[in-house]
């Protein structure tokens, strides 16, 4: 890799819905751009995030009470209810010394509010705190738009880049984790892999195609009946990625 790195990394960047409909996103990249961040574009791509892919990216919050509109946030729901075509999302790979930590630092903290407290001028620091409320119009919760998701660890980088990113969605010499070819079929359909063609279903991986390694290993497991660190689920959403299967 780059010569001079000592910590090279990448991270995963996603400019949310509230962004593009604020049409922040030139300010967003501008932030980002090699020349103020030092850091360079690995993948960059246009999303109409489905709900399966909104609910593997924020999995670790499934329990949580602002759950489903964290989701509809993603999913671009919240901001666009009745314009289904505008509801989009920037993802984005970013590749460069401590590149995690240096996005964190661009971004500010999740909640608006710190951010404008704490380090005002950060990204965060121009979101907005929405009320949530229920089929009544109480007020259930709160949901924080701020703008850019941004890897907090290099774990959910590794994790977060290989589900919004196929291998080929980044150029060879600028990826770091590991690839192997397929050597057969896998084939997805309501929930189910198939290593035949099924009628209706959506090829994920032909042979020959360059897959992630843990994707692979995961397809194989659950072909096998075998317990697998990585879900089906993670795994077909990015091959399901702008596919008119709705
Ligand atoms: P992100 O994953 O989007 O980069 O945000 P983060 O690491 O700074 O924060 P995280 O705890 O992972 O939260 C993910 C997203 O959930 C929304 N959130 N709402 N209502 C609440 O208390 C609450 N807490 C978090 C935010 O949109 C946050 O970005
Ligand atoms: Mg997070």
């Amino acid at each position: 890799m780059t010569a001079g790195a000592n910590k090279l990394e990448q991270t995963l960047v996603l400019i949310k819905p509230d962004a593009l409909k604020n049409s922040m996103t030139g300010y967003v990249l501008s932030q980002l751009s090699e020349f103020h961040s030092g850091l360079r574009f690995a993948g960059a791509k246009i999303v109409c995030v489905s709900r399966m892919l909104a609910e593997a990216h924020y999995a670790e919050h499934r329990e949580k009470p602002f759950f489903n509109a964290l989701i509809e946030y993603l999913t671009g729901v919240a901001h666009y209810p009745d314009e289904a075509w505008k509801r989009r999302v920037i993802a984005l790979v970013f590749q460069g010394n401590e590149a995690i930590r240096h996005v964190r630092a661009i971004a500010g903290p999740t909640d608006p509010n710190v951010a404008r407290e704490k380090l005002p001028g950060s990204i965060r620091s121009m979101g907005a705190i929405v009320p949530v409320r229920d089929g009544l119009g109480k007020i259930i919760g709160e949901r924080l738009d701020n703008l850019i998701h941004a890897s907090a660890t290099s774990e959910e980088a590794d994790r977060e880049i290989k589900l919004w990113f196929k291998p080929n969605d980044i150029p060879p010499s600028m990826r770091i984790y590991e690839t192997r070819a397929s050597e057969e079929h896998f084939y997805y359909k309501d929930g189910r892999l198939y290593i035949k063609h099924e009628p209706g279903s959506v090829c994920l991986l032909a042979p020959g195609d360059t897959a992630w390694a843990t994707d692979l290993d995961a397809l194989h497991a659950v072909h096998a009946g075998r317990p697998s660190g990585t879900h089906l689920q993670a795994v077909a959403a990015k091959y399901l990625i702008n596919e008119d299967v709705d």
